[in-house]
């Protein structure tokens, strides 16, 4: 109601109102390896692609004189309750964008009482952002170590936090094949942007002095290794923490840089470790990145709280199926009980609606709003939100649903059109 009044009467938005020319604007406010990172996708597109495509497929069809004057947006999913059925997906590296930009997300979102999942890659610890957020709703995002006792730190800190939920995130135990980051030939991560969580972390800290003495015996056998990356790496332990970053944005030989890298993902992650998690923390705990209805089988078998069914915004797999036609085929297999979140491609109220109709209990929203970030910080991403939730209200109206529960297919149609 509030965003429409504000148009009607004059006041200029800060974000363009409509995706596409949000996008533009997001690019134009973006350096070239912002945007590579931030809007870049798998491969040649497909995925990203076929995520748009899947909701075309489908067409609203309203119903009339319903008589809906008042609508109630509220849900509760996890146990955390929501103003309107929508999340902040975790993005990493967004200091690409803007300085402290988890800090600007967490207030943003704070600002609307959307809650916003912290990334395991982003750039501002999640203690800081938890503090930015006042009493408002986090979930934290976990990217699955191969240091076990690196998982153990980072559930025990998103509990301490007072994060509602943890979220594992099962499609990235390898980056993408991202051919807008390659050609730039600096991989996002590579002057410590997304590293924040693990340099505020005390085991991440005990591994350095473990690796740092590798590395010291590395020296006698690899006369590649020049005693100034020995000296980076010594620093990172007497220094501050904080230092950490700057040493590695510093040319840290690469050979010395690698014997970092294997912590931050486990590509041997399999079911055997998730059924561990349920001893490991006392939060609910949802599975993202699921798009086959037996992975779904499985989560829900293993008692998880919900799955995200979710293809990482096309920035994964190229040509994988679309996480909207994913859903159909995951909300058939587990049936109405299991709580199902969608993202990918959501960029809409009127998405929101569609992903509702068929079977999302609620949905994440990714870029849309680290474009609001890049075009005009904090308050982007709150008019990106406002936007999206209410042109979500005013289809529920203009439909004539009356409250999230109401929302199913007899609202939607293939799109005879498409
Ligand atoms: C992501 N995504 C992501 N997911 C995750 O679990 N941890 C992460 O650190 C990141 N990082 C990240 C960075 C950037 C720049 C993007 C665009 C995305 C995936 C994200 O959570 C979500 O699944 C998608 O962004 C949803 O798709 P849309 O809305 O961007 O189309």
């Amino acid at each position: 109601g509030t965003v429409y009044r504000d148009g009607a009467l004059g006041r200029r938005p800060a974000v363009p109102t409509a995706f596409g020319d949000l996008e533009r604007a997001a690019r134009r406010a973006s350096s070239k390896r912002a945007w590579a990172y931030v809007a870049g996708g798998a491969g040649e597109g497909r995925t990203m692609r076929n995520n748009r495509r899947a909701f075309d497929r489908w067409a609203i069809v309203p119903r009339m004189a319903h008589g809906v004057t008042e609508r109630d947006l509220s849900t509760t999913v996890v146990n955390t309750s929501l103003p309107s059925p929508l999340l902040l997906a975790p993005v990493g590296a967004g200091a690409l964008m803007a300085t402290d930009s988890d800090l600007a997300i967490a207030r943003g979102a704070a600002a609307t009482g959307v809650p916003y999942i912290f990334s395991n890659q982003g750039c501002n610890p999640m203690e800081d952002c938890a503090a930015a957020m006042g009493s408002a709703s986090r979930w934290f995002q976990l990217y699955w170590s191969s240091d076990e006792e690196l998982v153990d730190s980072l559930l025990h800190r998103a509990e301490a936090i007072g994060a509602e939920a943890v979220v594992v995130t099962l499609d990235t135990t390898m980056l993408g094949w991202r051919p807008k980051d390659l050609n730039l030939g600096s991989l996002p991560f590579a002057r410590g942007e997304g590293i924040a969580q693990y340099t505020s972390d005390p085991r991440f800290h005990d591994i350095v002095r473990q690796r740092i003495d590798a590395v010291r015996g590395m020296v006698t056998e690899r006369p590649d290794i020049t005693l100034g990356a020995i000296r980076t790496l010594m620093s990172m332990t007497r220094n501050h923490p904080g230092k950490f970053l700057d040493n590695l944005r510093s040319p840290v030989p690469r050979a010395a840089a690698e014997t970092f890298l294997d912590i931050y993902s486990n590509p041997g992650l399999s079911w055997e470790h998730l059924a561990t998690l349920r001893d490991r923390t006392r939060l609910p705990i949802v599975l993202k990145g699921i798009l086959h209805p037996d992975d779904a089988r499985r989560a829900v078998d293993l008692g998880v709280d919900a799955v995200v069914v979710s293809n990482h915004g096309g920035r994964q797999i190229d040509g994988s199926i679309a996480s909207l036609d994913a859903l159909l085929e995951i909300r058939a297999a587990v049936g109405r009980e299991p709580t199902l979140l969608l993202d990918s491609g959501i960029r809409s109220g009127a998405d929101v609606f569609v992903a509702l109709a068929l079977g999302a209990d609620a949905v994440l929203l990714g870029r849309p709003y680290m474009y609001g970030l890049a075009v005009a910080g904090q308050r982007g991403v709150e008019e990106v939100i406002r936007n999206v939730i209410a042109e979500f209200d005013l289809t529920m109206a203009l439909t004539g649903a009356r409250s999230i529960a109401d929302i199913d297919e007899r609202f939607v149609r293939p799109n005879p059109s498409f």
